[in-house]
C-alpha cells in the first residue's frame, strides 16, 4: 500500500509541474480528482477490501487529494508570476533597473533656526502670534511712538507703498495689533519676514525677525532678564554668558540691546566679534507707557517686556556664516550643508 503512494505522489507532482498554463493545469487536478478521475476510482477500490485495510487506504487517498489541491496552488501562483514576468518583458520593462531617484528637500537654514527659536519660547509659554507685512504706518511708526518726521524713523529704511502703507520694518507693530483685541496677560512671540532698504554683507532687504511680548501685572526687567537668559541658554548652550547695553527704542523705556559672548571665540576676540569677544543679538526693553496709550491699558495696573531678535543673525552666529546674503542667493552648495 505504502509504495503505491508513493508512486501516485511521483506522479502527481510530474503532472502538476508539466503544465504549461493555467488550462493545462485544470486538466490535472480533473484528472486525479475528478468524477471519473484517478483518486475518486482508487476510492471505489475500497469496496473490495477487507475491513482492517480500509481505513489505511482511505488516510493515504486523503492524503493524496490534500497534496494535489496543495500542489494545484502552488503551479497556480507559479504560473501567474511566471505570466507577468512575460508580460513584462514583452512590455519592455527591465524591472532590474535601479529606480528614479528624487532629491529629499529640506527645510531652509533660516527656517530651521526659527523654528527652534519658537520652539523654545512655546515651551516657556509663548503663544504664537501673526501680523501682516504690508503693514499700516500707524502700526509699524505711530502706535508704536514714532510719529512722523520723528528722527527715530531713520533707524529703519523702509519700503513704502503708499504714504500710509510700508512693508514692515520689524515685527514690533504685531505688539500692537495683539493689544488691541487682548486684554493681559498676553505671552506672544511672532516670527516672521521684515523688509527693510538695506544691502550690504549683513544686512538683505527682506529677513526675519521673532518678536515678543509678555505684559501682565507686576512684570519687572528681572522677568526680561530671565526670560532671555532661558532662551540664550537653550539656544547656545548653558554656559554662554549674556549682557545688556543700555539702548534706545521709542516703544520701550528703559530699552537695552543684548549681546552674547561670541560663540566663535568664547569671547577671547576674533573677526567674527571684531575683536570685542561678544555679538549683538537683539534688542529689547519694558513697554512704554506711551504705546499702552494706543491700545487702552493701563500703565499703572500692567507692566510688561518686550523683545525683537534676528533670525539670520543667529543662524550666522549658529553655523559661523559670514554673509547673509548667502542665505538668499539658493546656491545648492551652500544650502546642502544644513
Ligand atoms: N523692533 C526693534 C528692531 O527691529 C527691536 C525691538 C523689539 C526692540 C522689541 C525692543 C523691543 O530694531
Amino acid at each position: 500500500m505504502k509504495i503505491e503512494a508513493e508512486k501516485w505522489k511521483a506522479e502527481i507532482e510530474r503532472d502538476l509541474a508539466a503544465a504549461a498554463d493555467e488550462i493545462a493545469l485544470q486538466q490535472v487536478k480533473a484528472r486525479y480528482l475528478g468524477r471519473k478521475g484517478v483518486l475518486t476510482s482508487l476510492l471505489k477500490e475500497m469496496g473490495g477490501l477487507s475491513p482492517n485495510e480500509r481505513p489505511l487506504l482511505g488516510q493515504v487517498i486523503n492524503e493524496l487529494k490534500q497534496g494535489m489541491e496543495e500542489g494545484f496552488s502552488r503551479r497556480l501562483a507559479e504560473i501567474k508570476r511566471q505570466k507577468e514576468l512575460e508580460e513584462l518583458e514583452a512590455e519592455g520593462i527591465d524591472i532590474t533597473l535601479p529606480g528614479r531617484w528624487r532629491a529629499m528637500g529640506r527645510s531652509h537654514p533660516v527656517t530651521q533656526v526659527l523654528e527652534e527659536v519658537v520652539d523654545i519660547f512655546t515651551s516657556l509659554g509663548f503663544q504664537v502670534a501673526d501680523g501682516p507685512e504690508v503693514e499700516l504706518d500707524y502700526y509699524n511708526f505711530e502706535a508704536l511712538n514714532i510719529p512722523k518726521d520723528h528722527p527715530a524713523r531713520d533707524m529703519q529704511d523702509t519700503f513704502y507703498i503708499s504714504e500710509e502703507v510700508v512693508l514692515r520694518t520689524h515685527t514690533s507693530p504685531v505688539q500692537v495689533r495683539t493689544m488691541e483685541h487682548q486684554r493681559p496677560p498676553v505671552r506672544i512671540i511672532c516670527p516672521g519676514k521684515v523688509y527693510r532698504c538695506d544691502a550690504d554683507i549683513s544686512h538683505t532687504p527682506m529677513f526675519h525677525q521673532v518678536e515678543g511680548l509678555l505684559v501682565d501685572r507686576g512684570v519687572t526687567f528681572a522677568d526680561l532678564k530671565g526670560t532671555l537668559e532661558a532662551f540664550v541658554h537653550l539656544m547656545f548652550g548653558r554656559d554662554t554668558r549674556l549682557r545688556f547695553r543700555p539702548s534706545f527704542f521709542p516703544f520701550t523705556e528703559p530699552s537695552a540691546e543684548v549681546d552674547i559672548e561670541c560663540v566663535i571665540c568664547s569671547g577671547e576676540g576674533c573677526r567674527v566679534c571684531s575683536y570685542g569677544g561678544w555679538l549683538e543679538i537683539l534688542g529689547a526693553g519694558m513697554v512704554d507707557p506711551a504705546v499702552y496709550a494706543f491700545v487702552h491699558y493701563d500703565p499703572e495696573e500692567f507692566t510688561g517686556f518686550a523683545f525683537g531678535l534676528g533670525i539670520e543673525r543667529i543662524a550666522m552666529l549658529k553655523y559661523g556664516i559670514n554673509d547673509i546674503r548667502l542665505f538668499f542667493e539658493n546656491d545648492l552648495r551652500f544650502l546642502e550643508q544644513f
